[in-house]
């Protein structure tokens, strides 16, 4: 059970620093098709951080306490945070491999989450992996040429 809680409290975190990366690129992408990919890291985004509160409460039914410090957030968190100013088609690649690997993270939860019983719970992870499954398929058609 401590196990699963760290490891659920690694992917609240991680769902947080992908949110900012997100964010990161709508602010900073520039280049001919600007308005089309600064709104699509938007709508990312957005469905990411809309996620956040009900992660943050799911931990707390389970009866451990939410990390809720953007130091913690980058102690725990699996996703690298962006320190450049990268190209359009680098910073959607690199989203793509993130949303990849949050897809992952929910995906290994999920099981962890049903053996324990806390079906609740293994729902939401479910409707996470898929929200990540969605926005890994935005940035794949977008990387095509
Ligand atoms: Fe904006």
């Amino acid at each position: 059970m401590d196990k699963f809680v760290n490891q659920l409290k690694i992917a609240f975190a991680s769902q947080y620093a992908f949110a900012i990366k997100t964010q990161n690129y709508h602010w900073n992408v520039e280049g001919i098709d600007f308005y089309q990919k600064h709104k699509m890291f938007q709508k990312i985004y957005e469905e990411t951080y809309g996620a956040v509160d009900d992660f943050a409460e799911n931990i707390r039914k389970i009866k451990a306490y939410t990390p809720a410090s953007l130091y913690r957030f980058s102690a725990l968190a699996a996703i690298d945070d962006e320190l450049e100013i990268l190209d359009p088609q680098a910073m959607i690649a690199e989203l793509l491999r993130d949303a990849e690997k949050m897809q992952e993270i929910m995906k290994v939860l999920f099981v962890e989450a049903e053996n324990l019983g806390h079906h609740g719970l293994s729902n939401f992870l479910a409707d996470r992996q898929d929200a990540f499954a969605k926005h890994a398929w935005f940035l794949r058609s977008t990387l095509k040429d």
